[in-house]
């Protein structure tokens, strides 16, 4: 005879199948950017995480950016047959699946040492461009050689000209179609974390950190694992590779021109045929001399946070610039962008895309490759969600009138 309790058990119980990969169990545990930073923060020592997570002085411009996008809502119109929303577009003459640019980040191997490799091929597989940083800690080269999808490489000026010119060649040589000036550091912005914490790159295990990567196990194993990290366009080179760690400001301060002018500008276009995107745009005036400049897209970016502190949120400035240059280039907005939402935002004031940096940074550290899948798979999801809940059949169906100004922000 049936014992009804065992049955009432077996009806309410389900058992989820085990998941033996650790990293697919940690992004099981997230559903959002926010999560998944939440678990970053536990799984990185602590500068590691400060490092990518943190930004310059009092960080009100890290909280604004983001904040930025709070103090607006929507205006959702109903009944409007959402069935198949449509959000593909054109991004510097190519046709890309979703307005989302992957930003250019320093040192992805010190967030899990799959690095710059496992946020190009997840790029690639989202169809969205990635932006390979001059302080990347894969060369030019090798993600060219890991994927065949829209590669873009980011300048910073250094004193030394000839070096600049010669990653320009190699881009050329392995085939990146767009080059990121990034604008907004002359000097390198005063991250007061990195200060505390007395944070070099690389990386070094040494006395003073064995207890903080003792307390991060899963990311020592995978660092002492791996090969060394370096800074892997220069190796070799005088400027310093990341062989004997270095205080970042210190480098940057020594290395990047603070002279840097539009006559730079002038002389990137003389060595480059292809598209120049202008990173760190933070004024309408900027933006217009951008256009007379000749560039084809500007990115409105304050370096998420990190370089001056109360510099404006780039959200509130795409609407003034898409009226004054968007007819004359392409627009991008970075800084606070964490869900497919703020990417609409975005849109309908008049952005063609956005980027991303510390959300796929968020997604590498819990994940790996897979966590960058995940969080760009987010992206898309939410664009498409959105659109639909505000009746929005495709971009072109966006504009200011889809948003309503909060006074407050985040209010
Ligand atoms: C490098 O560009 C940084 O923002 O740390």
């Amino acid at each position: 005879m049936a014992i009804p309790i065992f049955d009432t058990i077996r009806s309410v119980m389900r058992f989820r199948a085990f998941e033996r990969d650790p990293a697919l169990r940690r992004l099981a545990r997230c559903a959002s950017v926010e999560d998944l930073r939440e678990l970053a923060r536990r799984r990185l020592p602590r500068g590691v995480f400060d490092y990518i997570d943190g930004a310059a002085e009092d960080e009100r411009t890290l909280a604004r950016n983001q904040d930025a996008f709070g103090a607006y809502g929507f205006r959702p119109r109903v009944l409007r047959g959402v069935g198949e929303t449509q959000f593909a577009t054109t991004i510097l003459g190519r046709r890309i699946p979703m307005p989302l640019i992957c930003s250019p980040t320093g040192f992805g191997r010190i967030a899990h040492s799959q690095g710059e490799l496992a946020v190009a091929r997840a790029a690639e597989r989202a169809g969205v461009p990635y932006t390979l940083s001059t302080l990347g800690t894969r060369s030019i080269e090798e993600v060219a050689s890991a994927s065949n999808g829209t590669k873009w490489f980011q300048v910073y000026v250094w004193r030394d000209r000839g070096l600049v010119q010669e990653m320009v060649e190699r881009c050329k040589v392995a085939g990146y179609q767009a080059l990121m000036l990034t604008v907004d550091t002359p000097v390198f912005g005063r991250r007061e974390r990195d200060y505390r914490n007395g944070f070099e790159l690389p990386p070094k295990l040494g006395p003073d950190t064995l207890v903080d990567g003792a307390l991060h196990p899963g990311w020592t194993l995978d660092f002492v694992t791996a090969e060394p990290v370096l800074f892997a366009n220069v190796v070799g080179r005088e400027v310093g590779d990341g062989t004997s760690p270095v205080a970042l400001a210190e480098y940057i301060n020594r290395q990047f021109d603070p002279d840097l002018s539009w006559k730079d500008v002038d002389w990137l276009r003389s060595i480059w045929d292809g598209p120049i995107v202008l990173k760190g745009i933070q004024t309408v005036e900027d933006a217009r001399l951008a256009a007379d400049a000749g560039v084809d897209a500007i990115a409105l970016s304050n370096h998420g946070g990190r370089q001056l502190d109360d510099a404006p949120a780039p959200l509130d400035l795409v609407e003034a610039a898409a009226e004054a240059v968007g007819e004359r280039l392409e627009i991008y907005c970075d800084g606070g962008v964490r869900r497919g939402s703020d990417v609409v935002k975005a849109l309908a004031l008049g952005a063609r895309a956005c980027m991303i940096g510390r959300p796929y940074l968020y997604g590498l550290a819990v994940g790996g490759e897979a966590g960058v899948d995940r969080v760009l798979e987010w992206f898309h999801d939410g664009i498409a969600r959105t659109l639909a809940l505000i009746g929005a059949k495709s971009i072109e169906d966006l504009s200011p009138e889809s948003l309503d100004r909060r006074t407050t922000p985040g209010g």
